[in-house]
């Protein structure tokens, strides 16, 4: 069941995702969280630090990212496990080894297979974070992905590196390919929330929403799954119409 959530900005979506968290953490302290990369999910960093402010304590959880560039050396600014270090294990004072995130490194193919039985040996993933793509991706999983995927090596399309550009010094830099949980392994977790603000994923929004369930919209997969958070900003929402509580209510 979807559950949608919109929100006049993106601080306010982050907060609701936040709040979504906390929630797993107060009844299951050890739980397994997927996170995500992308400026989506910052607004819910942000939130998540206050609240690990105020006292949320989640010293036993275990994160895994979603996905990981192949090509970057971990140390590399953009590699997303500096971005998880820079966003998520320094405001959140979380210990760096909590935080899996898939390691290529000179076998790919050998890493992915790796990253998704460490997934299983953890117990599998109690809530997964997403943002979306443009063109309706999750992790990596472009447009025609099969649904039933494990974590594999994929081909980055030529929109997403587009996309992804604005953090490289130019599009070249962008790497072609990346180990990315898959569309089976995001599927299984037991729970999921979706962030998505600005215009620019109105129309990737209401296709994962709202439209034909199937590989075309790889963001679809979420009308199957049982549990689904959704806070979009006004300009996300586009026509999606909201069945969340008012903020208060989800607390
Ligand atoms: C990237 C990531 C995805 C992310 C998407 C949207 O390619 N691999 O996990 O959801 O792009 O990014 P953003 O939130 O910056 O729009």
């Amino acid at each position: 069941m979807i559950t949608t959530h919109v929100v006049p900005d993106a601080r306010t979506a982050g907060s609701l995702v936040a709040e979504r968290i906390a929630r797993l953490v107060r009844a299951v302290p050890a739980a397994v969280i997927g996170v995500a990369t992308g400026s989506s999910p910052l607004p819910v960093y942000r939130a998540l630090a206050d609240l690990v402010d105020g006292g949320l304590d989640l010293s036993r959880v275990t994160w895994f990212a979603l996905d990981e560039y192949v090509g970057l050396p971990p140390e590399h600014p953009e590699s997303y496990r500096s971005v998880l270090d820079r966003e998520l294990v320094a405001p959140l004072g979380l210990d760096r080894l909590r935080v899996h995130v898939p390691e290529p490194g000179s076998d790919p193919y050998a890493a992915a297979a790796a990253y998704e039985a460490d997934i299983v040996r953890a117990g599998g993933i109690d809530l997964q974070l997403l943002g979306i793509g443009g063109n309706g991706h999750l992790g990596f999983n472009e447009p025609g992905t099969p649904f039933g995927i494990p974590t594999h090596v994929a081909e980055l399309t030529h929109a997403t590196r587009r996309d992804n550009a604005r953090f490289f010094p130019s599009l070249l830099e962008v790497p072609t390919l990346c180990v990315t949980q898959g569309l089976g392994t995001i599927g299984r977790a037991r729970a999921h929330a979706l962030i998505a603000t600005g215009e620019a994923k109105a129309a990737a929004v209401a296709a994962a929403l709202t439209g034909p369930v199937g590989p075309e919209c790889p963001g679809s997969l979420l009308q199957r799954c049982p549990d689904v958070f959704v806070a979009l900003d006004d300009a996300a929402a586009g026509g999606v119409e909201p069945t969340g509580q008012e903020i208060d209510a989800v607390r």
